[in-house]
């Protein structure tokens, strides 16, 4: 399965939202544009593509969520946060245009994000509504984590702080670009609920594995610097219950979330693939 087709949409789609002109252009287009596996927007596709929706519908919120999640690695890299130089295999935006400009890039990309959703004509205005409300709270609930994430530095916290930490600074906006795609084809109840499940199973897997990647991937793989985590005395799932259990705790769960999707009325082929591609990537 060829997942190109649709970083190349988002990719399109992109240019077009980010602005031509003014004082955060650069650093917009900068973080934006220089990479990353696009991963949250082809999930939002795949999910609306699994029940046939027309893929113009889909592409603000494609595009919304690589904004927000753009916005979120520019503040987590600052020096208040978690201090990292590379990005993307290149400096972060603060090593390149500074910390204020990086803050304020990073407000400019939220803010674009909500208003590509609430200025798409294509889709009625409930729709928008409703998916402003899944984005609005998916980026609160990200802010959240995030804020756990610092309150736990070179502290001893149990498997459950961390799970929760985990599911709110990565898992939320992952749940949220499979409810987006929810709400754009209006799938039934019942389908809603398992694309929820393997949504919060995916969110947690993802991040445990951002862990594991951490310490084991050098970093011209994984574009950003190694050990990470270990040289901030973060509390991580490897640290805390060790590697063989981070990475079958993982597994298990990319498992799990493909087994929930087998269920669906649709052909989940794709979400499948996406399922086995996450599985085993390795940066
Ligand atoms: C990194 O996310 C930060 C996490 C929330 C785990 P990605 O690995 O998806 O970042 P990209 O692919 O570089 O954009
Ligand atoms: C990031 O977690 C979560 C975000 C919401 C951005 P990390 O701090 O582990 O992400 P990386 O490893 O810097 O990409
Ligand atoms: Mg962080
Ligand atoms: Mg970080
Ligand atoms: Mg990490």
């Amino acid at each position: 399965m060829d997942f190109e087709p649709y970083i190349v949409r988002v990719n399109q789609y992109l240019r077009t939202c980010l602005p031509s002109q003014g004082s955060l252009t650069e650093a917009m287009h900068y973080s934006v544009l220089s990479g990353g596996k696009r991963f949250r927007s082809i999930l939002t596709y795949a999910v609306a593509n699994s029940f046939q929706t027309d893929l113009n519908l889909a592409d603000s919120s494609a595009c919304a969520v690589e904004l927000i999640h753009a916005y979120s690695l520019i503040h987590d890299d600052l020096p208040a946060m978690d201090d990292d130089d590379m990005r993307h295999n290149q400096p972060t935006c603060h090593k390149r245009f500074g910390e204020a400009h990086a803050i304020l890039t990073g407000d400019g990309l939220q803010t674009l994000a909500f208003s590509v959703l609430a200025n798409d004509n294509n889709l009625s205005t409930q729709v928008r509504i409703a998916l402003l409300q899944a984005l609005t709270h998916a980026a609160f609930e990200m802010a959240e984590g995030q804020s756990i994430d610092l309150s736990v530095v070179s502290k001893a916290v149990d498997v459950d702080v961390l799970k929760n930490m985990h599911e709110k600074k990565t898992g939320a906006l992952i749940s949220c670009c499979v409810k987006l795609g929810v709400l754009i084809c209006a799938c039934d109840a019942n389908d809603s609920q398992i694309l929820g499940r393997f949504a919060k199973d995916i969110g947690l897997a993802y991040q445990i594995q951002d862990d594991v990647l951490d310490v084991l991937a050098p970093e011209n793989v994984l574009g950003k610097k190694q050990n990470s985590d270990a040289d901030k005395d973060k509390p991580t799932y490897p640290a805390l219950i060790g590697m063989d259990k981070a990475k079958k705790t993982y597994q298990q769960l990319y498992e799990r979330a493909s087994a929930q999707i087998g269920q669906l009325s649709v052909n989940a082929y794709e979400l499948h693939q996406l399922t086995q591609r996450l599985q085993s990537r390795q940066f």
